[in-house]
């Protein structure tokens, strides 16, 4: 069943409270999760790397069933930075999962980032989910991660086709 009635828009701060307890909520049913996701989310907020334009909520009639943000991340190189965003964290309220709810929010927040000038997209999550969306290991970039995490679930996805072949160093989101 395709998502008719579900609609993708910017998160505001009215959203807050209902989204802390969406992304709670979806994570308990993640393969992966930390149990701090919905804190996660609080903490990128209060930083400097937010960016309230790149952060998205799927909506059906009052309620919100999705949450996904685009915040600022580097790739720290021998000289100077390259800078990036990274997607973090993605949820989908369960009732509402495998309708394209996640595909659209993923969809829409490349599309806006890419529109802003943005060049690039990390993350960390499934390579099989993220693949379909253009995401691949950071390896194949030539590209590490500050963080101890295996590559293969580190991923990127170059807005503008090449803007990641003369990058070289470790990704930061710290
Ligand atoms: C991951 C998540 C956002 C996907 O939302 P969704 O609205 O169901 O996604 P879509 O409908 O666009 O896509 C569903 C497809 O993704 C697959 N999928 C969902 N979660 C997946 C995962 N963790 N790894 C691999 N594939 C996954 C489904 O099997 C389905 O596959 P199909 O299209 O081949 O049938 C949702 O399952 C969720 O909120 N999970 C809990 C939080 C989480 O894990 N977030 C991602 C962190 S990286």
């Amino acid at each position: 069943m395709k998502n008719t009635m579900v609609r993708i828009r910017q998160e505001e701060e009215k959203d807050f409270a209902k989204i802390y307890d969406l992304v709670e909520e979806a994570f308990k049913t993640a393969k992966v999760s930390d149990g701090d996701e919905q804190d996660f989310v609080d903490r990128l907020r209060a930083g400097d790397h937010y960016i309230p334009e790149l952060a998205f909520v799927a909506e059906e009639s009052d309620r919100l069933v999705g949450h996904i943000m685009l915040t600022r991340c580097r790739v720290m190189m021998k000289e100077g930075f390259f800078d990036a965003l990274l997607l973090a964290p993605l949820a989908v309220v369960l009732e509402y999962r495998n309708r394209g709810v996640g595909a659209d929010l993923v969809k829409e927040a490349l599309r806006s980032a890419k529109e802003k000038g943005h060049k690039a997209v990390f993350l960390t999550g499934d390579p099989v989910y993220y693949g379909r969306f253009g995401f691949k290991s950071v390896a194949n970039y030539g590209i590490g991660c500050a963080e101890e995490i295996p590559l293969e679930y580190v991923l990127a996805c170059e807005l503008i086709p090449g803007s990641l072949e003369h990058v070289d160093g470790k990704l930061s989101w710290e």
